[in-house]
């Protein structure tokens, strides 16, 4: 593991989490001028399927990966971004009616996952799975976070393991069209990365 770091924007500034020969799963600070262009495209296919909101310019670029709480990664293969996920805690997303709804809001303890979006070549070939497993576990250990939700097409997240709740159902989620559900993950159901209480939790009446 080591640190890409560098003062020129066009690069960018990213902390490598997991690598194998070719796929480096990579956090990232801030995204270089470089970078853009490749996270722009592989966006199109997440345009196409939610709509034009999705599809990053320089400007929600800056928004979603290099802000202040934001938790992006991005998967690059032989120096290629392939894909990307990013969460974001809900609060920054105050502007959205269903966030303010959460149950959790105003609590900063929830982790919203804005887009996950693998390249189509890569889809299935378990970049998806690596990108996903470390964002949970970042999530995970940061501080007062205990849950994770997204929007998914309805039927999605039963297909996923852990400690998962449907909350909410919307029609023409986005104006697509399609019906989707809000889920919610809750992290650490054992809470083994809760902080200590004294007494502990499991010997309180
Ligand atoms: C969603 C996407 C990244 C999954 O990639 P993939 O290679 O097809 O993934 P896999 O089927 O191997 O699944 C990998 C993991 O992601 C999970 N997953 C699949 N779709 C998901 C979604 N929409 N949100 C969160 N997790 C998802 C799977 O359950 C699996 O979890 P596991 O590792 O715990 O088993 C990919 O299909 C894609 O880019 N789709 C187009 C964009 C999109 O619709 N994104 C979702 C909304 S933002």
């Amino acid at each position: 593991m080591s640190d890409t770091e560098t003062n020129n924007t066009k690069q960018s500034a990213t902390k490598i989490i997991a690598s194998t020969d070719s796929l480096q799963i990579e956090l990232v600070d801030k995204v270089g001028t470089t970078d853009n262009e490749h996270l722009i495209k592989i966006s199109e296919s997440l345009a196409i399927e939610y709509g034009e909101k999705y599809l990053l310019t320089e400007k929600t670029i800056d928004i979603y990966f290099n802000r202040d709480g934001s938790l992006p990664f991005i998967a690059r293969y032989r120096n290629n971004i392939i894909g990307y996920i990013i969460g974001l805690p809900i609060e920054l997303l105050s502007q959205e009616p269903w966030a303010r709804l959460d149950e959790h809001y105003g609590k900063f303890n929830t982790i919203y996952t804005y887009a996950f979006v693998i390249k189509k070549e890569c889809k299935g070939d378990g970049t998806a799975k690596s990108l996903k497993k470390v964002y949970l576990n970042w999530a995970k250990k940061r501080k007062g976070i205990r849950f994770v939700t997204g929007h998914v097409k309805l039927g999605i997240s039963s297909n996923f393991n852990g400690n998962i709740k449907i909350v909410g159902q919307i029609e023409n989620w986005q104006g697509t069209g399609k019906t989707f559900e809000y889920y919610r993950r809750e992290l650490d159901p054992e809470q083994i990365y809760a902080p200590r209480t004294e007494p502990p939790l499991t010997d309180r009446l």
